[in-house]
């Protein structure tokens, strides 16, 4: 167990901020330092074009990646140098740094983090490519690759409380204090918040730090915006495998992921969105949009869940074995995949999805919209912006009628373009296809009508007018062209690629 954690003295810390902005030691400072490769080999776990790049520098922010980055000693001259109002005493007070010998080493990774034009910096404990061992089962992560896909995902609506569920170090907390008045943020782990804590004085944030169990410490309250990676990771309870805070959640199967999207809704205002991160198990002769949508039945939310991907038991199996810090063909590593593999079958899984939950708290008393869909290749990147739109799409569509929509006079979204595709030397297309540029990056196929109707969406005619148009044209049964252009419409407007005119 790692005993020491940092301590959010106001002024101490005060000192670190004005070291650290004063070197540069921002994500661009950094990878300006490193280079593109070595900064590329740091985000593969390997350590080494970093070494090289700040092994014989008197940059400031050489000494900071190498002390708080790669875990390696550094001179107690450098350290000095480089934080030089906090001085090594004030790291030592702060419980940053401990001296060894002439060198000090750190006792927590540090490093920056940006987004949106922010720049932050973000403590966690020091991960297995700084120590060269396995991860302890209460280590707290710093920035990972999940909460990147989070606070992409994440719609920044303007919130005035938000809440962060199981914000670790407060990767998640960091973001919304761009978009939210007041931020207030849980964990079950003390040293998880010992560092939320000492992250948010070191960005001079104040943020709401409570502890328990996910909603526990928010009982009875309400947020605009709920925002959770949560302790999502499907893990045995056999023993073989190390209960990691950071990603085991206490329960059997996805039941956390599951009670979350069950519960969350009791802490939305109406109009509040919550943005979540999950697995669910796929046993076998189901599917995933059965199970999710077996969670959703009776929650009252709008929901828009975007799987992403899809593991069986093996693959999943070896990618949290793995993660952990074991390697292949060790002998923990055999226990760990033996026992998830009996875990699973245990309960028949034979799929597990990973995606994207966004929930919404209906501002009025409509029929809830549920919208359920794979969507396994690249998206925009960050994603917030077009969650934000589709959601507000959805909630137009779930609150007008087939008439309203034909009554719009839809244009193409400026990222949406067509493609055809044709056989050579036949004159006219077998596929043409709509496609976005942007968001989820959707392509639709398109029929004769939808092609034609697709052609006039310039914001002028109404979808009526068009289809009114396109059925005399074609010589087709205005009935039948209004259904087919409707579920188009419906279909190609809550993705953006369709936009009102209006
Ligand atoms: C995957 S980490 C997410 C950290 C951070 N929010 C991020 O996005 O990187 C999950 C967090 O949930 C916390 N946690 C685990 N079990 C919990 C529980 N039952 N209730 C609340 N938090 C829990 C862990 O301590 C950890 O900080």
């Amino acid at each position: 167990m790692t005993a020491t954690l940092p301590r959010p003295d106001d002024a101490l810390v005060a000192r670190l901020r004005a070291d650290l902005a004063a070197s540069g030691f921002t994500v661009a400072g950094v990878t300006a330092l490193l280079g593109p490769m070595a900064a590329a080999a740091l985000d593969r776990d390997q350590a080494l074009p970093a070494q090289r790049a700040t092994g014989a520098t008197d940059d400031p922010r050489a000494a900071l990646v190498r002390l708080f980055t790669l875990g390696d000693p550094v001179d107690a001259a450098e350290v000095a140098a480089a934080l030089p109002t906090l001085g090594v005493a004030g790291g030592v007070e702060l419980g940053l740094l401990a001296p060894e010998g002439d060198a000090v080493v750190a006792l927590c990774d540090l490093r920056p983090h940006a987004a949106d034009g922010a720049d932050w910096w973000v403590a966690s404990d020091l991960g297995e490519l700084a120590t060269g061992r396995p991860l302890t089962p209460d280590h707290v992560l710093g920035v990972g690759g999940a909460s990147t896909t989070l606070a992409s995902w994440t719609p920044r609506l303007p919130a005035a409380r938000a809440l962060d569920v199981g914000t670790g170090c407060g990767v998640q907390a960091l973001h919304l204090g761009a978009h939210a008045e007041r931020v207030t943020v849980t964990d079950l782990s003390e040293r998880a918040l010992a560092y939320a804590r000492f992250n948010a004085a070191l960005n001079a944030l104040d943020w709401d730090v409570r502890s328990g169990s996910m909603l526990d410490p928010v009982a009875g309250e309400r947020f605009d915006l709920v925002v959770s990676n949560p302790p999502f990771v499907i893990t045995p309870r056999s023993g073989a495998v190390p209960l990691f805070e950071y990603r085991d959640g206490g329960a059997a199967g996805d039941a956390v992921v599951r009670d979350l999207v069950r519960t969350v809704g009791e802490h939305l205002e109406p109009g509040g969105v919550a943005q979540l991160l999950g697995n669910w198990e796929v046993p076998r002769g189901t599917t995933w949009t059965e199970r999710v949508g077996e969670w959703l039945d009776g929650t009252g939310l709008d929901a828009w869940v975007v799987q992403r991907e899809v593991q069986d038991p093996a693959e999943y199996a070896e990618t949290w074995a793995r993660d952990g810090g074991h390697h292949p063909d060790t002998a923990d590593f055999n226990a760990m995949y033996t026992a998830w593999l009996d875990d699973f079958a245990a309960r028949d899984v034979e799929a597990i999805g990973f995606g994207v939950v966004t929930l919404q708290r209906p501002a009025t008393d409509r029929e809830p919209f549920r919208d359920l869909a794979d969507v396994p290749g690249p998206v925009e990147q960050p994603m917030g912006p077009s969650v934000l739109r589709g959601l507000r799409a959805r909630t137009w569509l779930a609150e007008h009628d087939d008439d309203a929509v034909l009554d719009i006079a839809w244009r193409c979204a400026d990222d949406v373009t067509e493609e055809r595709h044709g056989v050579p030397g036949e004159p006219d297309p077998r596929v043409i296809l709509l496609r976005q540029g942007g968001g989820l990056r959707r392509h639709l196929p398109l029929s004769t009508v939808t092609s034609a109707l697709v052609s006039v969406c310039d914001g002028e005619l109404t979808a009526r007018a068009a289809t009114a148009a396109i059925a005399g044209l074609l010589d087709l049964d205005d009935d039948a062209v209004r259904t087919e252009a409707v579920a188009f419409l419906r279909d190609a407007a809550r993705d953006g690629l369709l936009v009102r005119g209006d």
